[in-house]
């Protein structure tokens, strides 16, 4: 068992890590809630692998009940937040009392925004089963769900009551859900954990120990930069470039994300920030967990970068690394960009 606090001004919460606490969650969870009843929400993929285990490993000290919606990206919308906050009401749901977020990052974004909204507010504990939600998405309080074809664009920043992982539940993923987390489990060693880096190159199984230090880089930015507004910043490496190449390539986000590293990588090293040997060093740690490592020039790109981004007061952050396992953010201007431009 591995844990770790989250500490915010006007809050703090716990993460666990620990094989099997799917299982076991009412010993972890009535440490937070004391009240009788709890509403797990999860997909129909998870509800099968994993909402009898939950419900067994809760009922001991609670009321069970439940709202399955179906998996996926499209699930994230206003017509399922409705219907969740309806079963919920038609359940009698009251304000104290405790949602539970089990599956990957659409139900913790979907479950986070009710918990934000319904009754101005309820408690939620996260339960992520994905590696994307396990070391990235369940934590820092980002909520919310897609409208007006845009991605996350009605939402708020609702902070769990805990988070309880379970790394055994990632032996169920599918390849390409994997290599979605990995690649940003990949990132968060390249911009603040060498550590984590080293550990990745043998190529373990992801174990407690890997989540913990992927999260820790999370805690970091999300304890100092709560509602994005600075240094959460550091998280985009790799994205700028990874946006434009996602959907022209058909890539998973984080496919895109280690592309888009080693676009990043060789566009600092080319302005004399990033020094050389970090291209090699997460090339390699990306072709052993099989990510696609495609050579894009990242100057074919710097039009519709600068164009799309935000352009404050004419300049755009670019976020780099100045040595492995450390990023920075840099501005520059468009003109220093165009510059660099064959
Ligand atoms: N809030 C944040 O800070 C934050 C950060 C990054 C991403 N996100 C959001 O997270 C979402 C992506 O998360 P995701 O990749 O987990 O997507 P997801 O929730 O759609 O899960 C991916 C697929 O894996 C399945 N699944 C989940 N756990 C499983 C398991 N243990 N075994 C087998 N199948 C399992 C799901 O049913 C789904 O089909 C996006 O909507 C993104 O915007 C949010
Ligand atoms: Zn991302």
């Amino acid at each position: 068992m591995r844990e770790l606090d989250i500490n915010l001004k006007n809050t703090s919460y716990k993460i666990i890590v620990e094989n099997g606490i799917i299982s076991n969650l009412s010993t972890y969870i009535s440490s937070v809630y004391t009240n009788k009843r709890v509403f797990i929400i999860t997909d129909d993929v998870v509800e099968k692998l994993y909402l009898k285990k939950a419900i067994d490993g809760l009922k001991d000290k609670y009321t069970v009940d439940y709202v399955v919606i179906p998996h996926g990206e499209e699930s994230k919308v206003l017509e399922k937040y409705a219907y969740v906050c309806e079963e919920l009401l038609k359940k009698d749901i009251r304000r104290k009392e405790l949602l539970i977020a089990l599956g990957g990052g659409v139900i913790g974004d979907l479950t986070g925004f009710v918990s934000a909204t319904l009754y101005r507010g309820i408690p939620y504990v996260g339960v992520p089963t994905s590696l994307l939600s396990q070391m990235d998405s369940s934590i820092g309080g980002k909520t919310g769900i897609d409208f007006y074809n845009r991605k996350n664009i009605l939402g708020a920043f609702k902070q769990p009551s805990m988070v309880l992982i379970d790394p055994e539940s990632l032996k169920t993923l599918d390849k390409r859900e994997f290599n979605n987390g990995m690649g940003e489990l990949i990132k968060h060693g390249a911009i603040g954990n060498l550590k984590l880096l080293n550990l990745l190159k043998d190529k373990p199984e992801i174990d407690e120990d890997i989540i913990i230090e992927s999260l820790k880089v999370k805690k970091r930015v999300v304890e100092i930069d709560e509602f994005d507004l600075n240094e959460r910043m550091l998280l985009n490496f790799g994205h700028t470039f990874g946006h434009a190449i996602e959907l022209k390539y058909g890539y998973k986000h984080g496919e895109a994300v280690a592309v888009g590293m080693l676009m990043a990588i060789k566009m600092g090293i080319d302005l004399k920030i990033t020094p050389k040997e970090c291209y090699n060093a997460i090339y390699d740690i990306l072709k052993l967990y099989e990510l696609p490592t495609k050579e894009y020039d990242y100057k074919d790109y710097l039009k519709d970068v600068f164009y799309d981004k935000k352009n404050i007061a004419g300049t755009i952050s670019f976020i780099f690394l100045d040595k492995l396992g450390n990023a920075i953010i840099y501005k520059l201007t468009e003109e220093e960009v165009l510059k660099l431009e064959r």
